[in-house]
């Protein structure tokens, strides 16, 4: 049976949250595999309405097993309190399970991205400050800590010695901030050792027996494609592996596996923080893109710039990710629209380019070639069948389907978990 993967096709907060409900009903195991509380999931069920950053939004279908593999860094802070917030509200989260080999976030992650941030200036990434990027930093240069160390306390000791060694003198001397205490740092980790005891797994074998039990595995990204620390726009990204390959290097699965390969693509384009976004707008449309859309960053609250549609980015994302299907989300959100942009290629510096150009330099240097498309008028948000969508509305997702690499199976018309019209289905 099918593990599945959901992919960010675009610069993340595509509403994945929303893929993810659509097939919910029929997945086992749902497992984030990358990033950490950087995520930011909104989730809108009936009235309810829920936001999510460290935990899968799988979690909130009840009967799913929710799994942190290891390619995810977690602040063990953020998950107690997400825990305790949704049990809460009457969630079942008792069934979580945790990777021992997943990296940890600590005080002196949190402070260092924040610094770091400080010290760039105007060249600064824009990053959520949630301490990812020297966590997976730390994982590169084998000084970080895993789970698995809190349960050892002598080897959790050394760890956070051999770490806080070299960051200490870099704080105290080159940031001008105090010293962080070694003692400080184990005491807090050893806090979350009994809550996290029963809960911690050999995730990749769990995974690798519910796959030969014929169970069905979803793993769901966090960030998207262009934010990818190989694939995106580096150094504008995270630090993680936010494709496709990512979910068998980041949950310990053979690639193989990976049959279905969802990506999320917006009927406009959002990004937060800095770096290249060819289609960005600045006028009054990137505003009504933004109102209307509510694009507000789930874990920041920074407005998130926003742009048209750029098909070169979807099709890369296609190639990238192997994506097998498309949801496109919030086609509702270009109504009252009378004429729809789309970037179709790019002009580098009078140099016609029709794919994502592969110097970071000419991305930057890039502008949009459009094509317009007709807008429609009518509320969308009530619609469930292709059929009955206005015809300026299934022009346009035809256009973007011919353009984009991968058919679009299903298309976002509203917010809420059921305002989405099928084209086809996403599992056999
Ligand atoms: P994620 O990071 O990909 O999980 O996405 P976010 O949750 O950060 O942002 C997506 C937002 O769009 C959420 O507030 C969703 O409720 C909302 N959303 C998802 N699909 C649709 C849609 O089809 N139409 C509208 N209007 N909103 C949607
Ligand atoms: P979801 O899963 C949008 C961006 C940050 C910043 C860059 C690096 O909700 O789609 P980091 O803190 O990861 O080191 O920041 O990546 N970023 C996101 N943007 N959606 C996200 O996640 C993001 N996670 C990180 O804004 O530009
Ligand atoms: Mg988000």
């Amino acid at each position: 049976m099918p593990a599945v993967v959901i992919v960010g096709a675009q610069w993340g907060d595509e509403g994945k949250g929303k893929a993810t409900d659509l097939i919910a009903d029929r997945i086992d195991y749902v497992v984030k595999f990358n990033g950490g509380n950087n995520a930011g999931h909104t989730v809108v069920i009936g009235t309810e309405k829920y936001a999510l950053h460290l935990l899968p939004s799988g979690i909130l279908t009840p009967g799913v097993v929710p799994v942190i593999s290891n390619g995810v860094v977690i602040d063990p802070e953020v998950l107690m309190e997400e825990l305790d917030a949704l049990e809460a509200r009457g969630i079942d989260v008792s069934g979580l399970v945790i990777s021992s080999h997943a990296h940890l976030i600590t005080q002196y992650h949190r402070t260092l991205d924040k610094v770091t941030e400080r010290f760039l200036g105007k060249r600064q990434i824009g990053t959520t400050g949630r301490g990812i990027g020297p966590t997976y930093a730390d994982k590169i240069n084998r000084v970080g800590i895993r789970v698995q160390d809190i349960f050892d306390e002598g080897i959790l000791r050394q760890k956070v010695e051999g770490a806080l060694h070299q960051k200490n003198h870099l704080l105290v001397k080159v940031y001008n901030r105090r010293a962080i205490e070694v003692d400080e740092v184990v005491e807090e980790l050893l806090s979350y050792r009994d809550r996290l005891r029963p809960l911690v797994q050999d995730t990749a074998l769990l995974l690798h027996t519910a796959l030969e039990d014929n169970k069905t595995v979803l793993f769901e990204g966090g960030q998207a494609t262009m934010l990818d620390v190989d694939h995106g726009t580096y150094p504008f990204v995270t630090s993680s592996s936010a494709t496709a390959g990512g979910a068998a290097t980041g949950s310990g699965i053979a690639p193989w596996r990976l049959s279905t390969v969802i990506g999320i693509v917006k009927a406009y384009t959002t990004r937060v923080g800095s770096g290249p976004f060819p289609s960005e707008l600045e006028d009054e449309f990137g505003e009504f893109l933004r109102e209307k859309g509510h694009e507000y960053g789930t874990t920041t609250g920074r407005p998130r710039r926003t742009g048209w549609y750029d098909a070169p980015i979807a099709r890369y994302s296609a190639r990238i990710n192997g994506v097998t299907d498309f949801v496109l989300t919030k086609l509702d959100v270009l109504t009252g629209l009378d004429k729809i942009p789309v970037c179709v290629a790019y002009d580098v510096d009078g140099t016609r380019i029709d794919e994502v150009p592969w110097s970071q330099s000419d991305f930057h240097h890039a502008s949009p070639i459009y094509e317009y498309f007709p807008g429609w008028s009518e509320d969308l948000t009530g619609i469930r069948e292709f059929d009955d969508l206005p015809q300026a509305a299934k022009d346009y997702v035809l256009a973007l389907e011919a353009m984009s690499g991968a058919r679009i199976s299903a298309i976002g018309v509203g917010p809420s978990r059921d305002a989405i019209v099928t084209r086809h289905a996403l599992l056999d």
